[in-house]
């Protein structure tokens, strides 16, 4: 009779309870965000710069583009292509490149890194955007890379978005590479995204609540 009490106070707890993460019965900013995925996944996002040599399957790799297409974008124009490398040779092959060219420049210093594995920040597989550039191309790749890292989040995968890589592959020494992605005619790479499974947990990055404001 006890035990069946104990186990009624337990259900009736649980039911009551707004989430399982405070156990509060009434709802907090704190539980019910953890009880939202969406929000969940937008605050436990953070770029990953270490990543395990876990393969990314081509099922998620899919899944992240088509949540990238899916992005608001200006009249729905999608003005924008998507090239998705996994192959372990290509990004190689790309670094090696890379790493010829600035020989006896300061950028060498990266690959003394203990970690470092490639130039993409050491993803195992790398997505590329480019924009046919035009009226808000970029913002709707900005938004396309966002949808991109907060469905890998929610796929229990790291992400990263980088620029810096296409500051060189745009150069003349990365041209044919660039090439290799086969953009059509037209079509700029603006930037990259790194995904794998990731092997660091950094903290979050402080943000300046100051720039919120309401205008009475
Ligand atoms: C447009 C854009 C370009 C970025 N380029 C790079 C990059 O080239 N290399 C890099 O390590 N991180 C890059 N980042 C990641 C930012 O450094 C990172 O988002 C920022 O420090 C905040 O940290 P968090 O993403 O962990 O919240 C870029 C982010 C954005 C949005």
């Amino acid at each position: 009779m006890k035990k069946l009490f104990f186990a009624l106070a337990i259900c009736l707890f649980a039911a009551t309870s707004c989430c399982n993460e405070c156990k509060k019965t009434t709802k907090c900013d704190t539980c019910c965000e953890a009880e939202n995925p969406v929000i969940e996944a937008i605050m436990a996002r953070r770029s990953i710069r270490a990543y395990t040599d876990e393969a990314v399957s081509r099922e998620l790799l899919d899944k992240i583009a088509e949540c990238g297409i899916n992005a608001p974008n200006g009249m729905n124009a999608q003005q924008w292509e998507v090239r998705i490398v996994d192959s372990k040779e290509w990004l190689d092959n790309a670094t090696a490149a890379y790493r010829e060219d600035v020989k006896g420049t300061p950028a060498e210093k990266q690959f003394e890194e203990p970690s470092f594995k490639n130039m993409f920040r050491n993803a195992p597989a790398v997505i590329f955007v480019a924009h046919k550039p035009g009226h808000c191309t970029q913002v709707d790749c900005g938004l396309m890379a966002g949808n991109m890292m907060l469905a890998a989040q929610s796929l229990g995968l790291g992400s990263i978005c980088m620029m810096g890589p296409l500051m060189w592959l745009n150069s003349e020494a990365g041209e044919p590479i660039i090439a290799s992605l086969g953009f059509s005619e037209g079509y700029e790479p603006l930037l990259c995204i790194g995904i794998g499974y990731a092997d660091e947990q950094p903290d979050a990055r402080p943000r300046n609540k100051e720039v919120i404001k309401y205008v009475e």
